[in-house]
């Protein structure tokens, strides 16, 4: 069996990939601060800024396949911390990838759909970057290393990811800056009856972590190197998208109200509209893109699970 390294298994998607992966892979399971358990995973303690230990985990364990999950991606932190984003975000991955080439490792990193600017009616995979915010230069940045390397790699960006994961619904503090997912914070607000504006003017390709996780194990038995937009199947408005979650988990769509963005003072700029083109991943990569409302009923189908397994 291939061994698979996942760095950041305790985030949303690092802990999909980790479950999907652990029948066909050897697979091992990074944390920073939150500490998790993943069946047929072997789970240690890593700070990605920490070049000494990344340096000894990766030559030890010689993994044939290292997929990146981890980062720090709340945007508004990033655009004021800019020597500690570019630590994560760049300084890491790119020490990473050289060690990629010394132990001839394919490298599976995850970008975002925040590379571009918002203009463009739909972004494909030779569509021009053009970041907005700290953020997005960081993970182009990052990009660019990787794949002027020479080493097998991927890059999957993705989009406003979301789905259920341990550590979020314990409440635990992430290094990523980002404790939950919108849809777990919506619902969450929801269903404690609390009115919520949320903005109609900023349009992206909801993602669920499991189906972007089935991107990334299709990623990590392919050896074919470039970008993918790894992403749900719809674009659609954060407003729109919060009715949906309505509708589906039976919530009282009034409480939820439209407002534009010049409602709310964001320290980062918004590119305010990422539809990414998943085109090229779903014929390549044979994963098929799920719909808004198919995500969220694996969502609801899956909340049931837990409530009768008792795991929440
Ligand atoms: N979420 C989105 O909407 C979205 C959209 C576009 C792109 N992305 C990209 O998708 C990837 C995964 O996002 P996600 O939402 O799954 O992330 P997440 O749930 O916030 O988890 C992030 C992971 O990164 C780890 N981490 C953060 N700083 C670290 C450090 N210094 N050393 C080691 N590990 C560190 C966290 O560890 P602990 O939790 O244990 O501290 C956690 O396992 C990221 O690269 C992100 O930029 C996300």
């Amino acid at each position: 069996m291939k061994k698979l390294l996942i760095i950041g298994a305790s985030g949303l998607t690092g802990y999909k990939l980790a479950n999907l992966s652990a029948q066909k892979f050897e697979v091992y399971g990074s944390y920073n601060n939150r500490a998790v358990t993943i069946e047929n995973c072997e789970i240690f303690q890593l700070d990605k800024t920490d070049k000494e230990k990344i340096d000894s985990v990766i030559k030890e364990l010689k993994p044939n396949i290292i997929v990146d999950c981890s980062a720090l991606h709340n945007v508004d932190y990033c655009e004021t911390h800019h020597e500690e984003t570019w630590n994560v975000n760049v300084n890491s991955p790119s020490y990473i990838t050289d060690l990629c080439k010394e132990i001839n490792a394919r490298f599976i990193y995850i970008s975002t759909d925040y590379v571009f600017d918002g203009t463009a009616k739909k972004y494909n995979e030779k569509s021009k970057t053009n970041p907005l915010n700290y953020y997005g230069i960081s993970k182009l940045r990052a990009e660019e290393k990787i794949a002027t390397s020479g080493i097998s790699y991927a890059i999957a960006r993705t989009s406003l990811v979301f789905g259920w994961n341990p550590g979020e619904l314990k409440g635990q503090k992430s290094s990523s800056g980002k404790t939950m997912n919108f849809v777990i914070w919506a619902l969450n607000k929801l269903r404690d009856g609390e009115s919520l504006k949320i903005v109609n003017d900023q349009f992206s390709t909801p993602t669920l972590a499991d189906n972007l996780a089935e991107f990334l194990l299709s990623l990590a038995n392919s050896t074919v190197s470039g970008i993918f937009h790894t992403v749900g199947a719809e674009c659609i408005n954060r407003y729109e998208f919060t009715l949906k979650i309505a509708k589906i988990f039976n919530i009282n769509r009034k409480l939820i109200t439209p407002v534009s963005s010049d409602m709310f003072k964001q320290v980062a700029k918004r590119p305010m509209r990422c539809c990414l083109d998943v085109n090229k991943a779903q014929l390549l990569l044979k994963v098929k893109p799920l719909s808004i409302e198919e995500s969220l009923l694996k969502m609801k189908a899956q909340e049931k699970e837990m409530k009768n397994s008792h795991t929440i």
